[in-house]
């Protein structure tokens, strides 16, 4: 089902709006849009080499044949490659190309390009308007909407980057087909979080979707996709910087976070993601009374998704008690973690957040018997 709606904040928020479409050609209709949306504007299209290859140059296509020759912008594939060097090589690619304040920046690709992309049209000249082209399950249901833009730095993941909502997204579910299977699944456990922070009824669609959805039926990935933006939409509107409420979206990070940091990026976003979902709900279960047997169906839904569910015996534990400690929801030493009290059920209208140990809370939920 096509889905087209508005996500914009409450009145003390104004000043952005993004326009979410869901829908199979959304690909191309995000180029039709920018040319009728930013007419005389000069257009950046920002790819990773690999979405480079495979998905932009029908985009660009699309952008040409309504007279419209984009600046290309292309950096090397990877969360290693999210940095401040690579902000700094597109901003001297802009530069050369004299890219003023008449432009657009549209970011095709994964979480990687739209956190990079969105983090350059954020500072360029005070602040570019960008679009949103997910090519990734995991961009789809949750990187490409909410403003987040940021790089990360040895010290840590996102660590520096900046709010800046894009003025539209556009997921179509086709563009997954060349999509490999390991980032596939990662987005399905974005999608879980979600479900698991947000929708109970949502979390039973992807119990009783999971086949469908692993086999990548485009139908059933885009009701999840439109679905995941629909919740993720009220949440940003209701508390875009992230004072309250918003926390939500963040179960499963703290841990796994400090699990994808700890990996050395090995494990992809949605892997470490899958792992701090099962470690947090483990520790929900002592800290706010998570029932066990939400537990159970979390895990059991992860792993369906081949997802892994504990945290590999390689795993450098002083590395991640490290990075954990470094997490951004934490405040005056503290870590925190958000913690549902039930699938689909976060404390409402407050900061969803807990203090945790690290000795007490944390590694023995990672590391259960
Ligand atoms: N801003 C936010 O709110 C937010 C939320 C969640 C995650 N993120 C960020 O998202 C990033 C992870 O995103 P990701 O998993 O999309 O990673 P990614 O952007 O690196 O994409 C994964 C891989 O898939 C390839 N690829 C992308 N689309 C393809 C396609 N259609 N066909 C073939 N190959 C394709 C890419 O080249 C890359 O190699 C992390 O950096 C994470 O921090 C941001």
């Amino acid at each position: 089902v096509p889905e087209s709606f508005l996500v914009r904040p409450s009145a003390a928020e104004a000043g952005w709006r993004t326009r979410v479409v869901v829908s199979r050609g959304a690909l191309l209709q995000a180029a039709d849009a920018i040319v009728v949306e930013f007419p005389g504007s000069r257009v950046v299209v920002v790819s990773d080499a690999r979405v480079a290859r495979i998905v932009t140059p029908r985009f660009l296509a699309r952008l040409g044949a309504r007279g419209v020759r984009a600046l290309r912008v292309t950096f090397p594939a990877g969360e290693s490659h999210k940095t401040r060097e690579t902000k700094a090589a597109i901003e001297d690619r802009l530069a050369g190309a004299g890219i003023g304040r008449d432009a657009v920046v549209a970011a095709v690709g994964g979480g990687v390009t739209g956190d990079l992309a969105g983090f350059v049209a954020a500072t360029w000249h005070r602040g570019l308007p960008v679009v949103q082209v997910p090519t990734t399950l995991l961009a789809m249901v949750d990187a490409s909407l909410g403003g987040k833009t940021a790089v990360d730095t040895p010290a840590g993941k996102n660590l520096v980057g900046a709010f800046h909502h894009p003025a539209s997204l556009w997921a179509d579910a086709d563009v997954l087909d060349s999509l490999p299977p390991r980032a596939y699944r990662s987005g399905l456990a974005e999608a879980v979080k979600i479900a698991a922070a947000l929708d109970a009824s949502l979390f039973r669609a992807l119990e009783r979707d999971a086949a469908a959805l692993v086999a990548r039926n485009p139908d059933a990935v885009e009701a999840v996709v439109a679905r995941c933006l629909r919740l993720k939409g009220r949440v940003v509107a209701s508390d875009p910087r992230e004072s309250g409420p918003r926390a939500a979206l963040n179960f499963g990070h703290t841990v796994g976070h400090g699990i994808e940091a700890a990996s050395g990026w090995r494990l992809a976003h949605g892997e470490a993601v899958a792992i701090g979902i099962v470690a947090e709900a483990r520790m929900a279960e002592r800290l706010v009374g998570f029932p066990a047997a939400d537990t159970e169906r979390v895990t059991a839904l992860l792993e369906r998704f081949g997802l892994p569910v504990r945290a590999p015996a390689s795993l450098d534990l002083e590395a991640f008690v490290r990075f954990a400690k470094r997490d951004k929801k934490g405040r005056a030493g503290e870590v925190r973690c958000a913690l549902p009290l039930a699938l689909g059920s976060m404390p409402a209208g407050r900061d969803p957040t807990v203090a945790v140990a690290i000795r007490r809370d944390i590694l023995p939920a990672l590391r259960p018997n």
